[in-house]
């Protein structure tokens, strides 16, 4: 009887918890805030400040369809829930580069800085609107010969959420850094990040650095000069699919990976699927430190279209810079990857015109270690020892060099024993497909 009763207020307490949490999940956006703009005439800042402050929960803020925003100071608002920023105009940060610098020197390095729980961007379908314009061509041509970027550059946006939607989301010329996207559940669809240069290079930037659970990037547009998508750890079921990436991008990247040899890095469960990639240093890619440590288990690259692209299959698990240092590291130890498989790539490996604008030293950083390239390799694998690579699968690679010679792969340490489906021999020389 006390039993049963017991059991009857549990399982009533319980369901209580569950309509509440619905309720929370489901609860009204009653206010619906619109952005005041003087359409490009002054700094807009301090009016979208307030606003995001004034309406930080339940609330829709509106950027209105056709209005120009000056966003001449950072915005930052941490405190939202349950907020859908609807960006139908579009915002303009500051073409001054001095004046941007001295804000980031000042100790803000993010322009946009959105936290909160359900948090929802939704912009219009209207490719013309929902821009953010970042004016980050100035700032690649500023950049001087063989340097990195110059100094004080901005992220454009670090949004942190859970249960949320990015819709239409559009980066015109970032200045460097895209998106850091961290939080679980949460789906991008049909956003452009346009980071394209008529001049020098693009440096650092990426258009999606991730970090989180349940976290999906689809049918997406990303020409820039970094990753278009960055997984970092911790990670599980990640998913970026139906997308095209290029210009100098450096593709579907894991990493990099055990730079702290003391932060064990945990990914599970990501599938990069069904992606066209134009012109970039790398389609899929894995990068981890010498000394690192962790674990990355069950990645998936599939149905993967590559036109001119450098190195379509790439990973290290060695990689170090010799301008970084970081004490003694155990060189023996690497972050582990077990359960990968590359299949159905399809396209043209770079050989005439290899490699990209990011190179800024001799050799060049993509370059080092790999002495003998012949810019016909399908695949490059470097693993750090012979137990640090577990169960690799490639199958249907069909990657010819520009030049029409056979493919060639590069291969160290993946052994037969350990990858038994690897499908080609881990060793130096001719590539046939599997
Ligand atoms: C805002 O300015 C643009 C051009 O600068 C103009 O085309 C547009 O009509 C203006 N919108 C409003 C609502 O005033
Ligand atoms: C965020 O909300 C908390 C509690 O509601 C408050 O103490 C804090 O000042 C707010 N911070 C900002 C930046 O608005
Ligand atoms: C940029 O801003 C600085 C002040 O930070 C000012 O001295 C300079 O004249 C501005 N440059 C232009 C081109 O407006
Ligand atoms: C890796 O992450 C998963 C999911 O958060 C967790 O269950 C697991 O304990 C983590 N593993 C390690 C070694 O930290
Ligand atoms: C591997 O990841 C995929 C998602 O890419 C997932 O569907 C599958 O269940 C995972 N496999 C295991 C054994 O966890
Ligand atoms: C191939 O890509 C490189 C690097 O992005 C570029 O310089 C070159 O023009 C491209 N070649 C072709 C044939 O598209
Ligand atoms: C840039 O680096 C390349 C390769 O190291 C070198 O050939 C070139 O002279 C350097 N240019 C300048 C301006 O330092
Ligand atoms: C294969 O090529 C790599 C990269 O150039 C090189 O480091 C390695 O020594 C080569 N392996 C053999 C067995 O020649
Ligand atoms: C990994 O491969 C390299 C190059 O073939 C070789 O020198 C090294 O001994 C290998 N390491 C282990 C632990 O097998």
């Amino acid at each position: 009887m006390l039993i049963s009763r017991a059991a009857f207020l549990a399982s009533l307490f319980s369901s209580l918890s569950l309509a509440q949490n619905a309720e929370e999940t489901n609860r009204p956006r009653n206010r619906r805030c619109v952005v005041p703009s003087s359409n490009g005439t002054r700094d807009d800042s301090s009016g979208i400040s307030s606003v995001f402050a004034r309406c930080a929960t339940d609330s829709v803020i509106v950027f209105e369809e056709g209005v120009n925003y000056n966003v001449f100071q950072p915005i930052k608002a941490t405190n939202l829930s349950n907020v859908e920023i609807q960006m139908y105009g579009n915002l303009h940060l500051p073409q001054n580069i001095s004046e941007v610098q001295k804000i980031v020197n000042g100790g803000t390095s993010t322009w946009f800085t959105f936290k909160g729980p359900r948090l929802d961007w939704t912009g219009p379908e209207d490719v013309n609107n929902g821009w953010i314009h970042s004016y980050g061509q100035a700032w690649w041509d500023a950049n001087p010969p063989n340097e990195t970027g110059i100094d004080g550059r901005p992220h454009l946006m670090g949004y942190e959420t859970s249960q949320a939607t990015i819709k239409y989301f559009r980066s015109g010329k970032p200045i460097a850094w895209n998106m850091k996207l961290h939080g679980e559940d949460i789906a991008v669809s049909h956003a452009i990040v346009d980071a394209s240069s008529t001049g020098s290079f693009p440096f650092n930037t990426d258009a999606f650095d991730v970090k989180g659970t349940n976290i999906r990037i689809t049918d997406s547009i990303m020409y820039n000069g970094d990753d278009a998508i960055a997984v970092g750890s911790e990670s599980h079921d990640i998913v970026f699919e139906r997308n095209t990436i290029g210009y100098q991008s450096h593709g579907m990247s894991i990493g990099s990976l055990g730079k702290d040899a003391s932060d064990f890095a945990n990914i599970t469960n990501l599938r990069f699927e069904d992606v066209t990639v134009v012109d970039a240093l790398y389609a899929a890619r894995f990068k981890s430190w010498v000394g690192g440590q962790g674990l990355v288990k069950n990645v998936t690259w599939k149905n993967i279209r590559v036109y001119n692209v450098t190195f379509p299959i790439f990973v290290t698990q060695s990689y170090y810079d010799q301008s970084v240092s970081r004490g003694d590291v155990d060189t023996e130890s690497s972050v582990m990857m077990e359960d990968f498989t590359w299949s159905d790539f399809s396209g043209s490996i770079n050989s005439y015109q290899p490699g990209d604008g990011s190179c800024a030293s001799d050799p060049c950083w993509y370059n080092s270690g790999l002495s003998n390239l012949q810019h016909t390799e399908a695949v490059i694998i470097e693993c750090n020892t012979e137990k640090s690579c577990k169960n690799f699968v490639a199958k249907n690679i069909q990657l010819y060099p520009q030049t029409l010679e056979p493919a060639s792969v590069i291969c160290l340490n993946a052994t037969t024993e350990l990858n038994p489906n690897l499908g080609f021999s881990c060793s130096n020389g001719t590539f046939t497909s599997p």
